[in-house]
């Protein structure tokens, strides 16, 4: 009998026996036409009227039936199985940069790991750019433009992030790769969660791997600490190229203050000034004052 079958008949004969029908005696032989198995009367004892104590509802002796023994079925554990289709996607021979980068954003635009960013997002933000760069910018997650367009930086420190490349680096935007922590919006663009960002971790680590970048920028608290996985705040991160180990490499990596913040703050871009041409020198691209 099916578990939803019995539990139907139990539910029913719940209802029955509160209306004061349900009781039976199941202990009651079958009339000797319905039960061919059964003694003969001359061989049947005399049928003892079993004591109340002795005496089962019907719905207890639904209860008491056996159930069939269920299967089961392992349930796939998630986080293997997107470890394994990542490391499939980066490790495949036959695909290209582009058809990667395509294949991991295809898993990200479905992913739903983080239950109230999947929730609340529009849309995942995967990354833009050069996939032959060799400098990738890190930000924190998109913010309310981002999550509308589906592009990293494309709002208001967007067009701080762009100044730098374009006015400071003198170079264009299509040249680099921007990507961030998180590939989806939080909620009221609140701080990214340490759980989040690290269940978005293995999309960042496979971009990473895919592109090879000789340099990254990690733009703010929140990038260069979950990039180096390290407490120390961007005071004391920021004004010096330090190394990253992948598994593919070292990377140069150089921390400056977020655009949002120099938006906040135009104080600070003088020192974000310096952090930049400390990563255009290491690049060993012309240093030449702030373009118009
Ligand atoms: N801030 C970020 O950190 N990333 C974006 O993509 C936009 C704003």
């Amino acid at each position: 009998m099916s578990r939803q079958i019995r539990n139907g008949i139990v539910d029913y004969l719940e209802i029955l026996q509160m209306s004061g029908i349900g009781e039976v005696n199941k202990l009651q032989p079958l009339p000797q036409e319905q039960n061919p198995s059964a003694a003969s009367p001359a061989q049947q004892s005399p049928v003892a009227k079993p004591e109340p104590a002795q005496r089962k509802t019907l719905q207890q002796a639904v209860l008491e039936t056996k159930e069939p023994e269920e299967k089961i079925i392992p349930k796939k554990n998630t986080e293997t199985d997107l470890t394994e289709k990542i490391a499939a996607i980066v490790n495949s021979g036959t695909s290209g940069k582009t058809e990667k980068i395509r294949l991991l954003a295809q898993e990200v635009a479905k992913c739903s790991r983080c239950s109230e960013l999947a929730f609340s997002r529009i849309q995942t933000v995967f990354g833009q750019g050069n996939l032959d760069s060799e400098l990738v910018f890190i930000g924190e997650a998109p913010g309310e433009d981002e999550d509308k367009q589906g592009i990293p930086f494309v709002g208001r420190s967007g067009q701080q992030l762009n100044d730098i490349i374009t006015k400071g680096m003198r170079i264009s935007r299509d040249e680099i790769y921007i990507c961030n922590i998180l590939r989806c919006r939080p909620p009221k663009n609140r701080n990214p969660l340490p759980v989040e960002a690290e269940r978005c971790r293995p999309f960042l680590d496979a971009t990473l791997e895919i592109i090879k970048p000789k340099y990254i920028c990690c733009l703010g608290t929140v990038a260069a600490q979950n990039l180096l996985h390290t407490e120390r705040t961007i005071g004391q991160l920021r004004g010096k190229v330090m190394e990253y180990q992948a598994s593919f490499g070292t990377i140069k990596v150089v921390c400056t203050y977020h655009p949002s913040y120099l938006l906040r703050s135009p104080g600070a871009k003088k020192d974000a000034w310096e952090d930049i041409k400390i990563l255009m020198n290491e690049m060993g691209l012309p240093i030449l004052p702030i373009g118009k």
